[in-house]
């Protein structure tokens, strides 16, 4: 190769390099994936339907497993070339609690930069072939409102796209997307509601949403001989009640099912009566994510409030000293009844092996 030809050789592979760094930082940092522009608004005087919800299957010869998965954190940036710590752990627990389905109580991704991170997580979530359903955190959102680089739109479309997402954007004429309900069947009878509730950045539980989650726990009860529908709320940020609940475990030492950690401050959404107004409504359980130092379940005016468990060490997570909090925790109904179980994970040098602490209660 002469002179010439070597230096228009590596002019050309230097234009190549310098695009790609530009597009990269360009897709990255300063293009925003909008997403579909979907109007689907709701209103209470509205009839319900059985369209309105997601119907599911339990089959009744075994145990119905849900394996909830908190706070993944992965992002585009900050842990690009280690987010396979939260494959391997994500493998290990679908392995060991072989769940019929998955739910993500938010924080799948953090920072602005979401938009590689998640379509990661979707199709990892897609290889178990279980139902997944997810909803946000205030991480999910970006540093601000709906700042990320998929907008909550994009993020509802590439959700919706899921081949085992059960996700559904439902009203539109909310602040917030992703408030959906999956009701599961046993011979063709209702056994439980779950409510995906959007908490939001604003750490807030509007009152539309609020109306909305009880006009669906109307229309299933009509569905259900005229009776409530025992349901499980599924929420990233934890109601005002976790406070409530803790500050009472404090002093009396009662109401706890299981081991209780709290190292995290439990402040939340802002009081807006979605408890009062749902815990006559059949509401039995609330689980949230977002604090990674806490894993309680608290029993409060007869429903269980529960911190699920931080998945994998993304981020952050905390060792107590006595018990690292990095795992998941399931929920197994048996019949109507529901156990929960916490699988804590590892050591501070997590590698899948076999000194994974398995951690019942
Ligand atoms: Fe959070």
């Amino acid at each position: 190769m002469n002179k010439r030809d070597k230096y228009i050789v590596t002019s050309l592979i230097s234009l190549t390099a310098v695009s790609a760094i530009v597009l990269n930082v360009y897709f990255t940092f300063f293009h925003r994936y909008k997403g579909k522009v979907v109007i689907d608004e709701w209103n209470e005087s509205e009839e319900f339907n059985d369209n309105d919800v997601t119907y599911i299957n339990k089959d009744p010869n075994k145990d119905f497993v849900i394996l909830n998965l908190a706070d993944v954190q992965l992002c585009d940036t900050e842990n690009y070339f280690n987010a396979s710590i939260v494959y391997d752990e994500m493998n290990y627990l679908v392995k060991l609690t072989k769940p019929d389905l998955i739910t993500l109580t938010g924080d799948q991704t953090w920072s602005n930069e979401n938009l590689v991170s998640l379509k990661r997580i979707i199709r990892w979530l897609d290889e178990y072939k279980i139902p997944w359903a997810p909803v946000f955190g205030n991480h999910d959102y970006g540093n601000d409102f709906n700042s990320a680089v998929a907008s909550m739109e994009y993020c509802s479309d590439l959700y919706e796209a899921g081949k085992y997402s059960l996700y559904k954007r439902g009203p539109t004429n909310f602040e917030t997307l992703g408030n959906y309900a999956v009701v599961i069947k046993e011979n063709n009878k209702i056994l439980k509601a779950l409510y995906m509730v959007d908490s939001s950045y604003l750490d807030k539980i509007n009152d539309d949403q609020i109306s909305y989650f009880e006009w669906i726990s109307e229309g299933l009860k009509q569905k259900n001989n005229d009776n409530y529908v025992d349901s499980m709320v599924f929420l990233h940020k934890p109601l005002p009640e976790y406070s409530l609940a803790y500050h009472h475990y404090r002093e009396y030492k009662d109401n706890a099912i299981g081991d209780v950690h709290v190292h995290f401050s439990l402040s939340g959404s802002i009081q807006n009566g979605f408890f009062s107004k749902m815990k006559d409504k059949g509401m039995k359980d609330v689980i949230c994510g977002h604090q990674h130092g806490n894993s309680f379940t608290l029993l409060h005016e007869g429903v269980r409030l529960t911190n699920a468990v931080k998945t994998s060490e993304t981020m952050s997570y905390y060792d107590d000293g006595i018990i690292n909090l990095n795992g998941a925790s399931t929920f197994v109904l048996q019949g109507n009844e529901v156990n929960i179980k916490n699988h804590f994970v590892g050591s501070k040098d997590y590698h899948i092996s076999d000194d994974l602490n398995v951690y019942n209660w």
